[in-house]
């Protein structure tokens, strides 16, 4: 790709300028020096909205005001904070790596690239990230903002998730950091994309690049960025028994293999296509935890959506009078302070709380 040395030193200067001057973004994870609290920040929202997950980057600094303090948590209390946040592989990393920093490096955050990038749960934005925000170092990050920024600034048509794409925007990206403020450069670009370069309907009049902008000169905007990939979802419907006895209601903890591992839920048959009671009535799974002289109150649904899934929950209530017997062994009965101390995927846990189990 040939661009103009010009194209390239306006966007860079223009950006700079903005950060200065005009952007009013404000996050509390912004300006911060201490590299534990820019890591939790990056780590949050590796897949959370800015503001979504702001409630939580405070919450954990609070609770954990250093690394060490974070290391020397019980796994469970780590877990409950995180949840709602999703993908709780991130949560676990997390927290492996604030032991390996505690334990392994005296509590000293790795403070080159390389150093950072070898941490679980850390890839080439995470990594870039931090070594610029705690540590001055010239890397670029390119996430979805800065792919959407440059490929309408500079009219680029390759697809962002193709091989050479990434080579492509990386290279870039790299080319166009000024290696003195690589903080400023990276903070702006970011906050472009998320405040004035918008996925749609983007505020080009208020943009400091639109003079120079390829996307607006030729009115490409609502073509770029370009993606190769159509992203597949497909459904998966969880049919909940909140089985209540004495009180209590029946739970397990999801194992390693499936998503929201380590997480706590009811009793649940997950079937091939959205199913009522009649049809849960005739479940053989359902037949199998001799539940056969209650019957289930349909209770409501929920919908949470995954990366490449949707995942359809239906709740159906249960009151028992005797202690059911055919229930699985790897569960237990939950009192309301159980309830209420273990973690559950968000569609549970709204359902739970808006029921007033706990
Ligand atoms: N997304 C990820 N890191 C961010 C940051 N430092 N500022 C704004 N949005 C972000
Ligand atoms: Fe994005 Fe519009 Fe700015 Fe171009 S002028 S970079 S399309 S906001």
């Amino acid at each position: 790709m040939d661009i103009s040395k010009g194209l390239k030193n306006y966007f860079t200067t223009q950006l700079l300028n903005w950060h200065r001057n005009d952007n009013d973004r404000s996050l509390p994870w912004k300006n911060e020096q201490d590299p534990y609290k820019i890591w939790l920040s990056e780590i949050i929202l590796q897949q959370t909205r800015a503001l979504q997950g702001m409630p939580y980057y405070l919450k954990f600094t609070e609770t954990y005001p250093s690394i060490t303090d974070m290391a020397a948590a019980k796994d469970e209390d780590v877990f409950r904070i995180w949840q709602g946040l999703g993908y709780y592989n991130r949560c676990k990393n997390m927290l492996a790596t604030a032991r390996l920093v505690s334990n392994e490096f005296g509590g000293k955050f790795p403070d080159t690239y390389e150093g950072i990038i070898a941490l679980k749960g850390i890839g080439p934005y995470t990594a870039a990230a931090i070594a610029s925000f705690a540590f001055g170092l010239p890397h670029a990050v390119v996430d979805g903002n800065v792919y959407r920024v440059l490929s309408r600034y500079f009219a680029i048509e390759t697809p962002f998730d193709s091989t050479e794409g990434k080579k492509q925007f990386a290279a870039l990206a790299q080319e166009l950091i000024d290696p003195e403020h690589s903080q400023g450069y990276n903070q702006a670009i970011m906050d472009l994309g998320a405040t004035v370069c918008t996925p749609r309907n983007p505020l080009c009049n208020q943009c400091p690049l639109q003079k120079n902008c390829v996307a607006t000169r030729q009115n490409m905007i609502t073509l770029l960025p370009v993606r190769s990939k159509k992203i597949s979802v497909a459904t998966r419907h969880f049919n909940y028994l909140v089985i209540k006895w004495n009180g209590m209601i029946w739970l397990h903890k999801r194992t390693d293999s499936d998503i929201w591992q380590n997480l706590h839920e009811p009793m649940m048959i997950e079937t091939s296509v959205a199913i009522d009671k009649n049809d849960l009535l005739q479940n053989d799974r359902f037949k199998e935890l001799g539940l056969q002289h209650a019957i289930p109150d349909y209770a409501g649904t929920g919908t949470q959506r995954l990366t490449h899934r949707i995942i359809e929950s239906k709740f159906f209530y249960i009151e028992m009078k005797e202690r059911p017997v055919h229930l699985p062994e790897d569960g237990f009965w939950a009192t309301p302070e159980q309830l209420a101390a273990v973690a559950f995927p968000k569609t549970v846990l709204s359902f739970l709380r808006n029921n007033l189990y706990f």
